[in-house]
This record gives structure tokens, sequence and C-alpha cells, in this order.
């Protein structure tokens, strides 16, 4: 066989291995209900922190997320699927009311600290999301409603 001819079977195969994952779409977290538990019945959070939060973090953080077009697109959506998987495991704004005190004191912590240290929001994220990059002012201001809200439980 010609090498060209190895070339356009190699082309072909990949092609159809595209089409073929298209079929397999990942389920979509999605919910149009605000839970009692979501962070905002919880402790106070101002317009500008609840912005903030809903804009750099429910994506992978909360129990709704906003997907761009590329989402429909494999192996993109699985790629996200994973990230929103294991970012609600590590900490979900929605059920941020069923932790226990303990544990949203550690996760208050946990915010200042991954904004603090420009860990979160994830690079990748940062890279196809614009708007997802937080100012200076942005982080000084998440940072200290993370510690004062802290502050706060810890004195109930
Ligand atoms: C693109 C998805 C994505 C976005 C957006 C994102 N995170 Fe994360 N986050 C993750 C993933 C995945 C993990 C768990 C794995 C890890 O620690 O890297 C995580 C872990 C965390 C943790 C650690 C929780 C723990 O106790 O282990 C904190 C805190 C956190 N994120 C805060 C934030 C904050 C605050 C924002 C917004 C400013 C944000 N994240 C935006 C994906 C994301």
């Amino acid at each position: 066989m010609s090498l060209r001819k190895k070339i356009l079977i190699a082309i072909g195969i990949v092609f159809i291995v595209f089409i073929v994952i298209q079929f397999i779409q990942p389920v979509r977290n999605k919910s149009d209900q605000l839970l009692a538990s979501d962070i905002s019945h919880i402790v106070i959070t101002s317009d500008s922190v609840q912005g903030l939060l809903k804009n750099t973090c429910y994506d992978c953080h909360s129990n709704n997320t906003i997907y761009p077009w590329y989402s429909n697109v494999q192996p993109m959506g699985w790629l996200m699927a994973e990230h929103i998987k294991d970012g609600k495991d590590a900490l979900n704004f929605s059920e941020f009311g069923s932790y226990s005190s303990r544990r949203q004191l550690s996760k208050l912590n946990g915010i200042a600290n991954s904004i603090r240290n420009d860990i979160m929001p994830l690079k990748s994220y940062k890279l196809m999301h614009k708007n997802a990059q937080l100012s200076a002012n942005e982080k000084v201001l998440l940072v200290k409603w993370a510690q004062q809200t802290k502050d706060s439980l810890s004195v109930k």
C-alpha cells in the first residue's frame, strides 16, 4: 500500500471516531431550582460577591452550569463534565447549607486561599472565559468576604 493511501485511511479512521464519539453526550449539570441550601440563603452575600461567584465559580461549583457551545463537541464536553464532577465534589455552593459547620468553615478558608493564590478559577477555564478573570480588586473583595463570613460563623 502506498504511503498516500495509508495516510488517507488513517485520516478516515480519525474522522469516523470523531463522528462516533459525538453521540456520547455527558449528562448536563442543569437545575433551575435555587435550593434552600444555596450559599446565598445561608450567609450574607452582597450582590457583587454573588455576581462574582456566579461568574467565576458556579460553572464548576454549583448545580447549574452555563454551557458554552463547544461543550457540545466531544471530547470537550467530557472534559468539562469531569471538571464539574470533581469541582462539585470538592465544593458545591448550591448545597453549602447542608455542610456541617466545620466543613463550611474549612471551605470558606479554602475559597480565600484558592483565590489569593490564583489556583481558582482553574487556568484552563480562564483561558476560555474572558470574563472570568478576577481583577486585583475583585480578588480582595472575595477574599475579604470569605474571611469575614468565616469569622461570623465561628462566633455563632
Ligand atoms: C473549570 C472548573 C472550575 C472553576 C470555574 C472553579 N473551580 Fe474550584 N475546583 C475545581 C475542581 C475540579 C476542583 C477539585 C480538584 C482540585 O482541587 O483541583 C476544585 C477545587 C476547589 C476548592 C478546594 C475545595 C476543597 O476543600 O478541597 C476550592 C476552595 C475551590 N475550588 C474554589 C473555587 C472558587 C472560589 C472558584 C471561583 C473563584 C472556583 N473554585 C472556580 C474546578 C473549578
